[in-house]
């Protein structure tokens, strides 16, 4: 079961607009709200990134942040969600759904899902809007992926016991226009880091004269 994507059973609801807007929750907290959506194979970094980069958002600039992990959600909100095809999409679907909320609440949000097919992306770019939607590709090969096999997924689906395994036997789509591509199979994790919150200051996303800058000036007194 994997839900009715795209079939809507509830009539009659109509979207209830706050007092506190996006806006003043992003004067308040002091940085625009956006999502970096990291995309890639399994072990090719994305989850290590993704917090990697968000300790560094949290404690040098100051930024409301969160992390959606693959493997955290569906102990939960997709618990009933497997690999087909489908419930992938639905998987995606609903992820974003929620990062959509929590633009409107002001936070940077953080998401580590292989999301291996494009238009499951690309739904999501629909859906909360361009500008908001960052693509980071996490390019490492099949086989450095395979050679880390970190949680030993590759072993056993090379051994048949994995169906529909991402790279194996089921596909992963190359993003063709990301925001950022981040050779995470061989740059050091840091450099990947960097290469990611550089994106950000450069785009405008985070609060100026805070982080680095901030720390040397009130290190220099
Ligand atoms: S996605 O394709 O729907 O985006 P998601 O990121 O949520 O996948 O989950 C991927 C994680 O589930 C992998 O990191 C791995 O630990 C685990 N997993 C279990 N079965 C599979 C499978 N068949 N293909 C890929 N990952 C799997």
């Amino acid at each position: 079961m994997s839900g009715d994507t795209g079939m809507k059973k509830s009539s009659n609801v109509v979207w209830h607009q706050g007092l506190v807007t996006r806006e003043m929750r992003e004067r308040q907290n002091g940085h625009k709200s956006v999502i970096l959506w990291f995309t890639g194979l399994s072990g090719s970094g994305k989850s290590t990134l993704a917090h990697a980069v968000e300790k560094r958002l949290h404690e040098e600039f100051n930024c409301a942040t969160y992390v959606f992990d693959g493997d955290n959600v569906r102990h939960g909100l997709c618990s009933d969600l497997g690999f087909t095809e489908e419930d992938r999409r639905e998987n995606i679907r609903r992820i974003g759904e929620m990062v959509k909320l929590f633009l409107d609440a002001g936070v940077i949000s953080l998401t580590a899902f292989i999301s291996p097919f494009r238009q499951d992306r690309q739904r999501v770019r629909d859906l909360v809007g361009e500008g908001d939607f960052v693509e980071i590709y996490c390019k490492a090969s099949l086989e450095v992926c395979e050679q880390r096999d970190v949680k030993g997924l590759y072993k056993r689906a090379r051994a048949g016991e994995i169906p529909n395994f991402t790279g194996i036997s089921s596909p992963y789509e190359e993003p063709e226009n990301p925001e950022l591509v981040v050779e995470t199979g061989s740059l050091p994790l840091e450099a990947c880091v960097d290469q990611v919150i550089d994106y950000l200051q450069n785009h405008g996303d985070l609060p100026r004269l805070r982080g680095h800058e901030q720390q040397r000036a009130v290190a220099a007194g």
